[in-house]
Parts: C-alpha cells; sequence; structure tokens
C-alpha cells in the first residue's frame, strides 16, 4: 500500500493530483479546512481509501498531534511508500510590504511555510526506522527564484520552502532508507488562487494585466492536468531528491 498525505486536496491543484492519485493499493490522508465533495465521490467509486483531515494549518502548533491521528490511519506493516505532497498555500496579502497587515503576513507564513516544515519534520520523525520508499513534494512556484512587486510574501514563503527542501536533503542523503525531498513550480493553474491574483488591485500588485490576459488567453493549465504532472513525477524515477525544478520543463 502507497500512503499519500496531501494538504490542500479540497481544490484547485491539490484536488487534480489527489483525483490522479486515486489508484489501486492507494490510501489519501487529505489535509485542509474544507472536503472535496466530487473527490470523496471519486475515491469511494473506485474503491479507493480516502480521509480528510479537516484542519486549519495556521495553527501550528497543533500540527504534531494532527501527524500523529494520520500516522494512526498508515499500517506498517502495510506500508511500501509514504508520500507528503506540501501543496497548501495562499497567496494573499498582495500589497507592498508597508501596507501587508500585520495578521495576514503571521498567517501567510503559517501556512505556506511553517506548517510544511512541521509536517516535514514529523513525517520524518515517525518514519525513521521504516524501510520504506518516503517522498515529500513541496509545491514551489516561479515566485520562489523571481521578485514580484506586491508579492513579499509570497516570493519569501517559497524561497524559504525550495531551501528547506535543500536542507532536509542534506540531512537525509547518507541514511538507510532517506526521505526524499524535491520542489516543483507547477506552471499557471486555473484555481482560486489565480482568480484572486486577478481580483487584487493594480495598484496592490502591477503585474495583475498580464495575469488577466494569461486568463483570457488560455494560458492557464487545468487542475486535472497539472495534477496528472505532478503524480507521475512523485512516482517515477525521474522524482530526484534535492532538485528543484519546473513541471513545464521536463515533465
Ligand atoms: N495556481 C497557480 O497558478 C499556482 C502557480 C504556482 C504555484 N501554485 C501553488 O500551488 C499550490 C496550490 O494552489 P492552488 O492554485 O491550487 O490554490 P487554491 O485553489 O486556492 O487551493 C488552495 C488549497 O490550500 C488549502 N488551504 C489554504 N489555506 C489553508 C489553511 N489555512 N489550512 C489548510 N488548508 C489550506 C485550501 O483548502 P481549504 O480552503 O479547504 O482549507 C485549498 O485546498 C499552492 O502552494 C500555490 O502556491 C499555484
Amino acid at each position: 500500500m502507497n500512503y499519500f498525505i496531501i494538504t490542500g486536496a479540497s481544490k484547485g491543484l491539490g484536488e487534480g493530483l489527489a483525483m490522479e492519485l486515486l489508484q489501486e493499493d492507494h490510501h489519501l490522508l487529505c489535509i485542509s479546512r474544507t472536503e472535496s465533495e466530487q473527490l470523496k465521490k471519486m475515491a469511494a467509486a473506485k474503491n479507493v481509501s480516502l480521509d480528510f483531515f479537516l484542519y486549519d494549518l495556521s495553527d501550528t502548533q497543533g500540527i504534531p498531534d494532527l501527524i500523529e491521528k494520520i500516522f494512526k490511519k498508515i499500517d506498517r506493516e502495510q506500508a511500501k511508500g509514504v508520500y507528503l505532497v506540501n501543496n497548501a498555500g495562499l497567496i494573499r496579502p498582495v500589497n507592498r510590504v508597508e501596507d501587508c497587515p500585520p495578521k495576514e503576513v503571521d498567517k501567510h507564513m503559517r501556512v505556506n511555510l511553517l506548517a510544511p516544515m512541521l509536517l516535514t519534520s514529523g513525517f520524518i520523525k515517525h518514519l525513521q526506522d521504516w524501510k520504506v520508499e518516503k517522498r515529500i513534494l513541496n509545491i514551489s512556484s516561479g515566485a520562489a527564484k523571481n521578485p514580484y512587486y506586491g508579492w513579499s510574501c509570497y516570493c519569501t514563503g517559497k524561497a524559504g520552502l525550495d531551501m528547506f527542501g535543500l536542507c532536509v536533503s542534506e540531512e537525509q542523503k547518507n541514511e538507510e532508507h532517506p526521505v526524499k525531498t524535491m520542489a516543483v513550480a507547477p506552471g499557471i493553474i486555473d484555481t482560486g488562487m489565480q482568480s484572486t491574483i486577478r481580483s487584487t488591485s493594480a495598484r496592490d500588485f502591477i503585474h495583475r494585466d498580464k495575469f488577466v490576459s494569461f486568463k483570457e488567453t488560455g494560458q492557464l493549465v487545468s487542475p486535472a492536468l497539472a495534477g496528472k504532472k505532478l503524480a507521475h513525477l512523485l512516482l517515477s524515477d525521474k522524482f530526484t531528491d534535492g532538485e528543484i525544478t519546473d513541471i513545464r520543463d521536463d515533465y
């Protein structure tokens, strides 16, 4: 059995990925504040085990207990592989730095950076002496490498997540059964996050019109297609520990 812990599988890219992972001998363990009825129905129709853990990832203090609960669902005897996909994320606040409300900055960094760090820590701890395939896929963005006016939180969180993954790889690479970590920028996908970007004011995000035109000219990829590519990468030999890549380049 392969177990997949996926954050943000209730909508957007995470839902697209989870749908693609609804395969025989897979068990999906999904973390988000809301559920996807469609995903639950599809899992039931395909007879694939799927659990939703309703949780607000900005509550970082509770993450060790959450991981504990999730691992109670994982049967060590049955497990061939355990996978963690740090996908949940938000774009707000979109503003110049001095105009970002401190509470929103705090929440952003908790969800986009601290939660993946703590989930990773719990994942590694629980799997320490398990002789199984262990993989973490961090969902990155072009914003990890390129600064954008108005996206200081988002760019910083994604850059931090990329670097965090590299540090984890350094710590794990000489282990007998290492946790392999890879980060992938998934392209521009037609999700709620993109509609939030288009709804910001051009004053707060000076590139807004470019993102409006991506939508108008049909350049956004569907969550289903992006999810299919990510699932393929996650399960394939192309999954490379310590690599940061862009799904549009190779996959
Ligand atoms: N869309 C793009 O073009 C694009 C491009 C590059 C990278 N990405 C990255 O792809 C990932 C997915 O984004 P998306 O576009 O699919 O966004 P989305 O449609 O807005 O979905 C975000 C997901 O994250 C979950 N989430 C948000 N806040 C949460 C919280 N406090 N606690 C728990 N779960 C939370 C949401 O679940 P609930 O609302 O149910 O909690 C939802 O499932 C993000 O990491 C994003 O940065 C997206």
